[in-house]
């Protein structure tokens, strides 16, 4: 083989490997699910690492409704921050690239209006300009949850 052969083989391997690198960025690993929703496939520590951030969102949301009737802005803000940018910011390149690009939207956008809740809060707001804010997050929720779910990448031994 020639010099040029190769490095024509080499920049086409490379287009390849760019080309599935997009492609899993955008679509992720899924599947269509049997009851219609789209099934993001993960290994069973990706899933139970994206189910514990999860239920660290539930938790936030719940001190955050606690904290509007109580009035404590401070309590509001502390555990939205802790479910903001910041939470995002260690996931994994693998995982991320499961993750289709609309899913990763939504969850991105999620984690921002938590900094949001938090610099409302700190900023003196009503509690009904929070709540407005909450029940904007909680429908966000609520429509990844009604779009995704997440199973396993390879089906479990019965
Ligand atoms: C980007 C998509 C997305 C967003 C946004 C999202 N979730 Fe989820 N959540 C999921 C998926 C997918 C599951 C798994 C559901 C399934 O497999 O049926 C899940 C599961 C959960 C669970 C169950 C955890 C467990 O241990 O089984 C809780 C609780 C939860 N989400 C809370 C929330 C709350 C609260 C918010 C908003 C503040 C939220 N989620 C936003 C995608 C999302």
């Amino acid at each position: 083989m020639t010099a040029r052969v190769l490095s024509v083989a080499a920049i086409a391997l490379w287009l390849i490997t760019i080309a599935v690198a997009v492609f899993f960025f955008v679509y992720g690993r899924t599947q269509v699910a049997p009851d219609g929703r789209t099934a993001v496939l993960l290994a069973s520590d990706e899933r139970d690492l994206v189910l514990t951030e999860m239920r660290g969102m539930l938790e936030t949301v719940q001190v955050v409704v606690d904290g509007v009737k109580a009035g404590d802005m401070k309590r509001i803000a502390q555990a939205a921050r802790a479910s903001g940018m910041a939470a995002a910011a260690d996931v994994n390149p693998a995982l991320m690239a499961k993750l289709p690009i609309e899913f990763k939207r939504l969850g991105l956008s999620v984690h921002k209006r938590f900094d949001e809740i938090a610099a409302t809060a700190e900023s003196g707001a009503s509690r009904e300009q929070l709540l407005a804010t909450l029940s904007t997050q909680l429908s966000a929720c609520v429509a990844c949850h009604a779009s995704y779910r997440l199973d396993a990448e390879t089906p479990a031994a019965k």
